[in-house]
């Protein structure tokens, strides 16, 4: 049932200031048609939901979807889903999309554990999940989004080989992470060397996200982990 992995919210606001009249048109005509319908089951095959798609890939949390865009471009033959609640950053991915034509996303402007809930077993070849909320309150730890919970969802739902990209500028929250992925057995972490966390790899473009961290002096980390 989609949303019953959902209990506690994990990120912030859901809406900012007010939208310019160009993304609230999009968000009114363009956003409908590219909105996953989640209360029909997934089809099989998920490539199904896009015109011409060999495989999907997944990024949660898309903020303004800079990255999501440019990895839609960059890769024509994948469909890409991303979820974010936000619906500025929705919108703004919505400019791009129509900006650049790209025929390859689909959104679920809310919450990625319903989308995970809801996705086919091993439909899902990469999950991208860039600087998720950092939460840095001990109070607040339970709001991080990657847990042991999040990760059996994601492992249930992506490929085997598949690639789970995870990034954070906060130590605490790299440590947190790692843990959470050692505690199962449905991912392999292939890192060899520190420049193998410590520099974003290829075909990675930095997120709006990373690039202020940057500015306020803080480096991301970059985990990559595969689906065994
Ligand atoms: C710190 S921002 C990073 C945004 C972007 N990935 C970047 O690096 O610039 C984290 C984003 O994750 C989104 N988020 C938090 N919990 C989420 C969830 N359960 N499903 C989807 N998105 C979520 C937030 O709304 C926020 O936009």
């Amino acid at each position: 049932m989609p949303g019953e992995n959902v209990t506690i919210r994990t990120y912030g606001r859901r809406k900012g200031h007010a939208l310019s009249p160009r993304k609230q048109r999009l968000v009114d005509d363009l956003l409908p048609g590219l909105r996953l319908d989640l209360s029909s089951p997934a089809p099989e095959p998920l490539t199904e939901i896009f015109p011409a798609a060999s495989e999907v890939w997944l990024e949660i949390g898309f903020g303004g979807g800079e990255h999501l865009a440019w990895q839609a471009e960059a890769n024509p033959q994948v469909g890409i889903i991303g979820c974010e609640p936000f619906l500025n950053g929705v919108a703004k991915l919505l400019s791009e999309i129509e900006t650049r034509k790209l025929g390859n996303v689909r959104i679920w402007d809310g919450d990625a554990r319903e989308v995970l809930d809801w996705l086919g077993k091993s439909s899902v070849a990469r999950v991208f999940v860039l600087f998720p909320d950092p939460w840095p309150k001990t109070r607040h730890h339970k709001r991080r989004l990657i847990s042991v919970r999040t990760l059996e969802a994601l492992a249930r739902v992506m490929q085997p080989g598949a690639e789970l990209r995870i990034a954070s500028d906060i130590g605490d929250y790299v440590r947190a992470s790692l843990e959470a992925v050692f505690a199962g057995d449905a991912f392999e972490w292939p890192a060899e060397c520190p420049s193998d966390w410590r520099e974003r790899p290829a075909g990675w473009p930095p997120t709006r996200y990373e690039q202020k961290a940057l500015r306020e002096g803080r480096k991301g980390h970059f985990l990559v982990f595969r689906r065994v």
